[in-house]
């Protein structure tokens, strides 16, 4: 394998041993009560598969406020009351805030502990501009005192709380109740089907999962313990900000959380001039109270180790960190990923396939059993922009088409764009392997069946690569294949990253028999 990563690899496992270590000792001491029983169904998975990826969970100059350690808040009068800001749970992008406050588009943290007990602000917002890769506009991105700032309780009464004359008169405090994923991204990258639902709601629902230690049984793997979300603020997006052109993050966000209320940016300006109204003397302002929130902001995502030097995907600043402290459950995306397909009436029988294999596994029967139906789907790209040399693309069809028929294996050439929304998501439901040119069509993977079997194969112009379906395929259980033509990469020997000339275009080759060869050996078990 060219160009492997060993010293990197060396120095980060380090740092992440490190990470580990500070990760132990704080949280031995957070939540103690909820790590009995729940999670040790799951410790064997998780220390396993913490293990094979040696992934640092977070920087290690980051700690966590010490107040995040009380659970319980004692019983507040909120009408006078200011309840302490606490942070839940926290890795850079990404942070569960309970009791959080905005007032005129700034975020307050209400505390009586020093700033330095928390986290480094920039490691939880960003000014929300569209991200450029140039050094003006990265310090533009910087957060500051206007995006996040501390008050004490004193501090907070004197700009909110009543007035010292009218012992009747209440704070002006006025309450978002329930649960809200605050996304902080410009349009930039949420109008699009990879981002907005394999990177950010990915990325959200693990660290929603991992903060309550959601359990999700197998045997009812549609239901998880975490309590719902109420509803989704886009701070920096339109309405048309956040909806994709194919329309699968509506379709997705509408089926997994059909009771969500969503607010854009139209409504968070709303909330931002109603808190400053009453003139520069302040007389009259106003400030509101997120009673629990997920802050997700994907430049803050970025200056964290595994998203910024890793992985390059916010969804693994979420995803590592709570599966490095055990907090996610085996089947943590199986209850988003029912929910979507059941929405598209896909047969039941398609969403038990990974706990049924996953069974038959434990038995030590054969996976897949002589009856199990292997589907091989290649996601074909010749109609659109980036795609295969024609002729590789018509010998890989037939290769593949050839070494299905003579398995007794489905074969189908799935050309997305003639499909619709249905037909694609129960396709890939039943597909055991997806394969085709790296592009959107391969976001698909987020619904197939986790199995010992399930496969992404990922067609790349040789020397080229990009982490997106490789860390997505195996966060969410499936092996994943990087191919250059005649040879292929797999984790954990990837490639470095790379567009090189060509990456784009329309000559990508492919060498069929290669490809039809690691098939062959994936579902014969050869390839683990
Ligand atoms: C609200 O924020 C704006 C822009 O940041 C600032 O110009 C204005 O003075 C602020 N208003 C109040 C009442 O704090
Ligand atoms: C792809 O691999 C085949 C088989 O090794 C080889 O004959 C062909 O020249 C390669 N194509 C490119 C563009 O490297």
């Amino acid at each position: 394998m060219a160009r492997t990563r060993s010293l990197r690899d060396a120095l980060l496992v380090l740092v992440g041993a490190l990470c580990m270590h500070l990760a132990t000792s704080f949280f031995g001491t957070f939540q103690p009560e909820l790590f009995s029983g729940d999670i040790i169904v799951n410790t064997q998975v998780n220390h396993h598969e913490a293990a094979r990826d040696q992934i640092p969970m977070q920087d290690p100059h980051i700690e966590i406020a010490s107040s995040a350690k009380t659970v319980d808040t004692p019983a507040v009068d909120v009408a006078s009351d200011f309840p302490e800001t606490t942070i839940e749970a926290h890795a850079p992008g990404w942070t569960v805030f309970k009791n959080l406050y905005m007032a005129n588009g700034t975020l307050f943290i209400v505390t009586p502990h020093p700033s330095s007990e928390f986290p480094d602000i920039k490691f939880i917002t960003s000014t929300g501009l569209p991200a450029e890769n140039t050094p003006e506009n990265i310090a533009a991105r910087m957060p500051t005192a206007k995006d996040i700032d501390f008050l004490t309780p004193a501090q907070a009464r004197q700009r909110w709380g009543s007035s010292l004359d009218s012992a009747t008169q209440r704070n002006r405090v006025y309450p978002i109740e329930g649960n809200t994923f605050l996304f902080n991204d410009p349009q930039q990258f949420l109008d699009h089907y990879y981002h907005f639902c394999a990177e950010l709601l990915v990325g959200a629902w693990a660290m929603w999962q991992g903060v309550h230690h959601a359990k999700v049984d197998p045997a009812h793997a549609d239901i998880t313990t975490a309590p719902p979300v109420t509803r989704a603020i886009f701070a920096h997006a339109d309405a048309t900000g956040w909806r994709d052109r194919p329309g699968f993050n509506a379709y997705f966000l509408r089926a997994a959380f059909p009771s969500l209320t969503v607010e854009v940016q139209a409504d968070w300006q709303d909330r931002i001039a109603a808190s400053a109204a009453g003139g520069g003397d302040g007389a009259h302002a106003r400030v509101w109270r997120l009673d629990t929130v997920l802050l997700a902001d994907r430049s803050a995502a970025f200056r964290g180790v595994v998203c910024g030097t890793q992985v390059h995907r916010t969804a693994g600043e979420a995803f590592h960190h709570m599966r490095n402290l055990g907090q996610l459950a085996r089947w943590w995306w199986e209850p988003v990923r029912r929910a979507v397909l059941r929405f598209a009436d896909v047969g039941e029988g398609a969403l038990e396939i990974g706990v049924r294999m996953a069974a038959q596994a434990e038995r030590g029967a054969p996976v897949p059993g002589p009856d199990e139906p292997v589907v091989v789907t290649y996601v074909n790209r010749q109609g659109v922009r980036r795609h295969l040399v024609d002729e590789d693309h018509e010998r890989l069809v037939l290769e593949l088409r050839r070494l299905c028929g003579a398995r007794g294996w489905e074969f189908v050439d799935a050309k997305a764009e003639l499909m619709t929304k249905e037909e694609q998501l129960a396709l890939v439901s039943r597909t055991t392997v997806l394969l085709g040119v790296h592009g959107n069509g391969l976001t698909h993977l987020i619904m197939m069946s986790p199995t010992p079997v399930s496969t992404v194969i990922e067609l790349f112009f040789p020397g080229g690569f990009a982490h997106d379906y490789e860390w997505t395929a195996r966060a969410l259980g499936h092996k994943h294949f990087a191919v250059w033509n005649d040879t292929y990469h797999t984790y954990p020997n990837l490639p470095w990253v790379d567009y090189p000339e060509g990456f784009q275009g329309t000559r990508i080759p492919v060498h069929a028999p290669t490809v039809a060869q690691i098939v062959e050996d994936r579902i014969a078990g050869r390839l683990p």
